[in-house]
Parts: structure tokens; C-alpha cells; sequence
């Protein structure tokens, strides 16, 4: 049993408050592995930001559990090493049961989700309760996120997706019923680098894809709901064109990718909404630079040549997110 407060880590209390009176959201960073790490904890502590360091049951499996929570506890030495100890949150991302959501909080996790999204509504409560009394019972108080509504995929048909949507009468009974510390939301983002059909979107002359705005009227009938109380986005990448170029470029396919304008971001962070959740952006943006090196440079096979290019890409793009779409630079 191990405390996230040994490991230096903070739970997302006082952030998420922080964020919701000021305006702006925390980003919530996945990784898998050291360079997603290095960038982010580089990029927060230049531009000074908090962060949620997101960990998903994938994660787990493809680093191991043991590695990670190391691997935390290393970017709150290595932040205080570059020059600014930023508040840094570990939580498990999209928790599928009330086990995988125990052993998070045992083992020095700050914060889980547990995902009761896809289960009938008191199906979700009942598990999301059943977490929270777990997470709030800890000597040192972990937060947790639950969700309702569920994120549309691009497999879903048009009239399933609607059906999906957070449905804002319901809000206040889960929280209640509950005692979430943060809720996430379904308001039209979604996984991944396909965020809508083609059908859904429409078309710039040079053949990009403008997705149909988010549900900001769902969003501003939960704010009305539960005002000031936390919320988040899942699905919230923005899909950058030049990466999708650069990697079709060389070599890759990515056809109809599209994420979430940076405006419409930029929007919801400005709500109650406090936590942006953003992981395919960093997938992109590694793969456009390994495939550039693989192809400019055959001959190169030192990892860290292209591992090292694609970690300073992330930094560059978590930068900008932080400064320029989610406004969390500068409120560590
Ligand atoms: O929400 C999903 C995240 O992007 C994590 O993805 O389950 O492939 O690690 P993953
Ligand atoms: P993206 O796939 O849009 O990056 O969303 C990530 C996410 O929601 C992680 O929980
Ligand atoms: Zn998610």
C-alpha cells in the first residue's frame, strides 16, 4: 500500500477548483512510456502548468503497473530537477471495474475514473458509489471521475450517437446519488483520429473535413444544473492536419481523420469544463517524426534518433496546447 502524497502527487481537489473560477482546463496527458513523459513534464513545467498524467488499463499492460507508478513519481523529481515542482496528478483513465480502480488507489494513484458509462444509468451508479466511498475512505483523499452519457464512435450510426449525448436531467441525481468529485461528459467528442463520419462533416475546397460543432447547449443546461461543479472532456484531440500530412506522406494512411477545432476547445475550457483529455494529438505527433526520420534517414537505427525527435514534437505540441487552447500555463 503506498500513498500518491509519498510520491510527491497531488489529487485534482484544489486544481479542478482552480480551473473552474479561472476559466481554464488541466490537461490530461496520456502515456506509455519515458520520451510522452519527458515531453509532458518538460513542456508543463516551461510553461508552468498543472497536469494530470493519465494511465489507461492498456497502459498498465503494455508498461507495467510497477513501471508506471515509477515512472510518476520520477516526473515529480525530474519537474523539481528543471526548475519548477508543478502540481502533477496520477489517475487511472477509463477504469472498468471497482478492482482495477482499488489497486490504482493502493498502489499511489491520486485519482481514478471509473467508467460505468456503457451500463444501464443504476447499474452506474451503484459501481460509481461503490468506488467513491473506497477513493474518499483513504488516509489521503482520492479523487474520482465517473461519466454518463456515452462518447459516439465513428461505428456508431447518426441516431445512436444523439441517444448518447449526457442527458442534462440526469446529472444531478448521479452526482448526488454518487459523490463524484468530477463528471465527465458526452457532448459530441469522441476516441481517437476519426471523430466523425465524412457524411457528418463538411468539406474545405482542398478536401478537409470541418466537423459539426459540439453540443455546447447540452453542456450550458448541465452548468445550469450543477453550477461550478467540475466537468470533463474525453475525446479531445484536435487531429492536427500537418500531422496527418506528414505521416501520409511518408508512407502512412490515415484517411478521414478529424478531431475537435482548437476554438471549440478553447470554448469549453473557458466552462465548468476543467479537465481536457487528450491522447491521439501525442500519437500523431510521434509517428509524423518517426516516419519523417525512417524515411529521410534509412541508414539511421539508434532509437534514440527518432525516439529523440518525436519527444521534442510532443513537448512542442503540449506546449501549445497549454498556452494557446486550454489555458493552463502559468496557474501551477
Ligand atoms: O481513452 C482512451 C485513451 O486514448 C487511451 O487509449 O486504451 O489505447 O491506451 P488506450
Ligand atoms: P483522444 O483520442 O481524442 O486523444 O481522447 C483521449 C481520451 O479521452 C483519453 O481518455
Ligand atoms: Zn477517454
Amino acid at each position: 500500500m503506498v500513498s500518491y502524497k509519498e510520491l510527491g502527487l497531488v489529487n485534482t481537489v484544489e486544481l479542478v477548483k482552480k480551473a473552474v473560477k479561472g476559466g481554464y482546463a488541466i490537461p490530461a496527458y496520456n502515456f506509455n512510456n519515458m520520451e510522452q513523459l519527458q515531453a509532458i513534464v518538460q513542456a508543463c513545467v516551461e510553461t508552468k502548468s498543472p497536469v494530470i498524467l493519465q494511465v489507461s488499463a492498456g497502459a498498465r499492460k503494455y508498461a507495467n503497473q510497477t513501471m508506471l507508478r515509477y515512472m510518476a513519481q520520477g516526473a515529480v523529481e525530474y519537474a523539481k530537477e528543471l526548475g519548477f515542482n508543478v502540481p502533477i496528478v496520477l489517475h487511472l483513465d477509463h477504469g472498468d471495474s471497482f478492482e482495477l480502480c482499488k489497486n490504482c488507489i493502493e498502489t499511489g494513484f491520486s485519482s481514478v475514473m471509473i467508467d460505468g458509462s456503457s451500463l444501464p444509468y443504476e447499474e452506474n451508479v451503484a459501481l460509481t458509489k461503490k468506488v467513491v466511498e473506497f477513493a474518499h475512505s483513504q488516509k489521503d483523499y482520492v479523487t474520482v471521475e465517473g461519466e454518463l452519457g456515452v462518447l459516439a464512435g465513428v461505428e456508431d450510426d447518426v441516431s445512436a450517437e444523439h441517444s448518447h449525448y449526457t442527458q442534462p436531467q440526469e446529472v444531478q441525481d448521479f452526482v448526488k446519488k454518487t459523490g463524484v468529485d468530477s463528471l465527465a461528459i458526452s457532448i459530441g467528442t469522441s476516441h481517437g483520429r476519426m471523430k466523425f463520419k465524412p457524411e457528418q462533416c463538411t468539406k474545405t475546397a482542398d478536401g478537409v473535413l470541418i466537423p459539426p460543432p459540439l453540443r455546447f447547449d447540452i453542456l450550458e443546461e448541465i452548468e445550469k444544473r450543477l453550477p461550478g461543479f467540475p466537468i470533463v472532456l474525453h475525446g479531445s484531440s484536435s487531429v492536427p492536419i500537418e500531422y496527418v500530412k506528414i505521416i501520409e506522406k511518408f508512407g502512412g494512411k490515415l484517411s478521414d481523420s478529424v478531431g475537435i477545432p482548437e476554438e471549440q476547445l478553447r470554448k469549453a475550457a473557458k466552462s465548468a469544463v476543467c479537465k481536457i483529455n487528450i491522447d491521439s494529438d501525442g500519437r500523431l505527433a510521434m509517428t509524423a517524426m518517426i516516419r519523417k526520420v525512417f524515411s529521410e534517414k534509412p541508414d539511421e537505427f539508434d532509437p534514440r534518433k527518432y525516439l529523440g525527435p518525436a519527444r521534442d514534437e510532443l513537448k512542442k505540441l503540449y506546449m501549445h496546447k497549454n498556452l494557446e487552447v486550454l489555458g493552463s500555463a502559468g496557474k501551477a
